[in-house]
Parts: C-alpha cells; structure tokens; sequence
C-alpha cells in the first residue's frame, strides 16, 4: 500500500518536472512572491544591508532568475539564527519569517542544503614589504628564529592554533573571541583593523573573511589559503531551506547550477582565495571498504548483516528507502563521523523506541499512518547496533558510491 501510494507520488511528480523543464526557464513556485532571505545585517563579506556582501549578490541572481525580488528578514548570525529567522512565524499572519538562509554548511543538520555554491579554507594573511615572506604556517616559527618575533592574531578555536602551539609560539599569539556583543563587530577586523594597524603581524582568518578584508585594506597584504592543511579543512557552503521545502530547494539547486557562472564571477570579485594544490585527506586514504572484483571485505559484509537485521525494516533491504529516506543517497556525502553522531543521536520519536524490544514490537505491528509520524530511534542503547557503526557505513558508502549493487554481497577468500 505504502509503496504504491509512493509510486504514483512520483509519477506525478516526473509529469510536473517534465513540463517545468520544457518551458525553458524557472518559474517561482506557486504564492512566491519574493526570494525572502534571512540574513545578517552587519555581516560581511556575506551580507548587510546595503546588499555588499556577496550573498547580497548572489540572492540577487537568484532573485532574477526566478523573475521576483529579494526580500530580507535581518537577524544577527549567531546561535539561534535559524530558530528566530527562517522557523519562526509571524504571528499576525502566520507565515515564516523568510525561506532561504545563505552560507551554511553543506550538510542536512538544521536546514536542508542545496548542493554548495562555494568551498573555502582557512587562510594566513600578513602585511607584505617589511623582509619576510610567509609560505606555510612553519615559517613564522623560522622568522622568529631569525629574531623577528611575529605577532600572531587568531579567533579562539581556530584550526592552525595547534600547529602554532608546537612550533612553540605561544608567547606570541594573542586571542580574539568570534562572538562579540556587538552585532555590528564583524570577524573582518582582525585583518581590517588589527592587521592593518600593526598591532599584529600575521592573521589566521576564513577563506572568505581574509580575501574580502585584505583586498579592501590601503595596507598592502598577502592571503596565504593554508591548503597545507588538507581536503579535511576544505568546508563547502550551500543555501538552506526548512527540511519540509524540498521542492524549494530542488529549485534553488537548479538556478544555481544554471548560474553557476555568475555565482564564480560574484566570488572571484569578493577575491576568495584558491585552493589549487590543496593536500589530499589523510582520512579519505584509509579505505572505508575494499571491493575486488564485485566481492567484499569482512567488514562491509558485515555491515550489510546488521543493516538487514535491523535497518532494513525502514530504509528498505537495500537501503534505497521505504517508509525511512533512501540512505544510498543520503550517505553519499556524508562522513562516519556525521552518520555516527545521526545515529547515536537522541530523537524525540512520537513512540519511545530507545528499547529495542519495544522496537521490535512495535515494528511489527506498524501501519501506514503511524509510520509517517516517527523518527528514527535512537540506537546508543542498542550494543549490537553501537558496535557496529563502522561496518554500516562501509555498508552504505559502498553502496552509495556505486561500488556495491544490490542484494546479498559475495565475500573475498
Ligand atoms: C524504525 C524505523 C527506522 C529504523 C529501524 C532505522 N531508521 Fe534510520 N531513519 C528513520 C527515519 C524515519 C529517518 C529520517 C530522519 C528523521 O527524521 O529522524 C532515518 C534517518 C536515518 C539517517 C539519517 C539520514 C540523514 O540524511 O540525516 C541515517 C544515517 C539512518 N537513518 C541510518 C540507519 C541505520 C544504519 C539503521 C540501522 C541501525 C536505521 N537507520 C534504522 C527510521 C529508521
């Protein structure tokens, strides 16, 4: 029953995408009447509200694609952006506040993403002219050897602060906190102000922040993307919706693959640094699953065991979704870190399902009604499922990089 309602839902669905595409250009959807972003006033290089950021911008050609104007809804970005902007109504009417939030990580988590639209990585900004050039985060420590001991600006938390630590330039770092109380201090000032005045020497900024300030600056400076660090701290940013807007969201996905070109353009402007010659991951190097010949590795036959012990009852027996979302696709991008903390991950399911005897019961006397209700349970009370994360994931991103077909996999000698 659960099937066949879905399988008419999709026809439906191909039919209306077919003619949208064959009409030749985006339409908004059905009582959009504007791009309505939620957004940071005083934030750039992202946003303010005199539209100079780049996601000003970038909103704007989304905006002309679709025909409507923007409009903004302005929230400091902070803890409880979302909360306060983009799910939260408006009492008197009883709508959302706005429907788009811009620059958030690529990842399902509060929002739903759209595919990214930019990648950055942390970077080392220092004024050029005064006898020394900064290559890698090492040669401030050789520098300071030589005698000139460079002053080191830096948010708390920031990704280069433990090489720093090493290399044992403690004495010279000085602190910054991200948050400050003011909405209208902007992380920009460590190279705007900080920076330019000289009371510090090298900054270590976001790819983007650093790109944008540094340019701006009458101070002559250099922005070094510190690719040394790897593919691990290349973080991808993409547009956000509410988990329900999908098909909101499978539309912003296609202007902005359609306006990929000016999106690069209004990037390049903002002077994003590049991350040609980035190293490659140490972690992706270690193989989550090994396949030979179509046949698998202890591990990933293991994960497909579990998976159809227990998993199988919601995501479908191979993982292509039933009455749960299609994990092939769903773990394509995501990493073990992230499937790991989704699973141990405490959900508020209308039914407590956190005793996996209860669970069991209770999957087995489930109908169609109820299971659009819940979620999915919490499994870090459950051994057999906590011990054998690893193996699911091998599982499922075999399966999702199309490495793994369908069925039960033969096993390697
Ligand atoms: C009782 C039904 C049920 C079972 C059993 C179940 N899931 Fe889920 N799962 C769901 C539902 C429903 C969701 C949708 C997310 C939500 O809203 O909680 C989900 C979501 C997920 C997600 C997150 C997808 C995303 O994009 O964030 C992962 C990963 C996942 N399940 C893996 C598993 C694995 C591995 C197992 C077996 C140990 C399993 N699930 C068993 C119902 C289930």
């Amino acid at each position: 029953m659960i099937r066949l309602a879905k399988l008419s839902m999709m026809i439906i669905g191909m039919l209306l995408n077919s003619s949208f595409v064959q009409a030749g250009e985006f339409k908004p959807l059905p009582g959009q009447t504007a791009v309505r972003v939620c957004a940071d006033a005083y934030n750039l290089p992202y946003s303010n509200d005199k539209f100079e950021g780049f996601d000003n911008k970038i909103a704007a050609i989304i905006a002309d694609e679709l025909g409507i104007p923007v409009e903004y809804y302005w929230f400091p970005q902070r803890i409880g952006f979302a909360r306060n902007t983009i799910k939260k109504t408006d009492p008197e009417t009883g709508q959302y506040l706005c429907d788009v939030a811009m620059s958030i990580p690529a990842e399902r988590g509060i929002y739903s993403p759209t595919k990214p639209y930019f990648s950055s990585i942390e970077t080392m900004v220092y004024r050029t002219g005064e006898g020394y050039e900064l290559n890698e985060i090492s040669d401030i420590a050789k520098i300071s050897k030589e005698g000139k001991k460079l002053k080191i600006g830096l948010f708390d938390r920031a990704i280069a602060t433990e090489k720093l630590l090493a290399d044992g330039l403690s004495d010279q770092i000085e602190y910054y906190q991200m948050m400050a109380g003011d909405a209208k201090v902007i992380p920009g000032r460590l190279v705007e102000e900080e920076l330019a005045s000289g009371r510090i020497d090298v900054a270590f900024a976001w790819g983007p922040i650093a790109g944008y300030f540094a340019n701006k600056s009458s101070v002559a400076m250099k922005v070094v993307p510190l690719n040394e660090l790897g593919e691990d701290f290349v973080f991808s940013f993409g547009l956000g919706v509410r988990h329900q807007d999908e098909e909101w969201r499978d539309l912003l996905n296609k202007v902005l693959e359609k306006r990929k070109d000016d999106i690069q353009a209004v990037l390049a402007d903002y002077h994003f640094p590049s991350l040609a010659n980035v190293k490659p991951s140490i972690k992706n190097k270690k193989q989550v699953y090994n396949i030979v010949d179509g046949k698998v590795d202890d591990k990933t036959y293991v994960g497909w065991r579990v998976f159809n012990t227990t998993c199988f009852v919601c995501h479908g027996q191979d993982a292509t979704g039933d009455i749960a979302p299609n994990l092939v696709e769903r773990v394509a991008d995501m990493s073990e870190f992230k499937f790991r903390k989704q699973l141990l991950k405490r959900y508020f399911a209308k039914v407590n399902l956190d005793d996996p005897n209860r669970r069991m019961e209770f999957l087995s006397q489930l109908g169609e009604a109820q299971a659009a209700k819940f979620k999915m349970p919490t499994w870090s009370d459950d051994p057999y499922i906590r011990s054998h994360i690893s193996e699911l994931y091998a599982y499922l991103k075999a399966r999702a990089d199309g490495a793994l077909g369908e069925g039960k996999p033969e096993r390697l000698e």
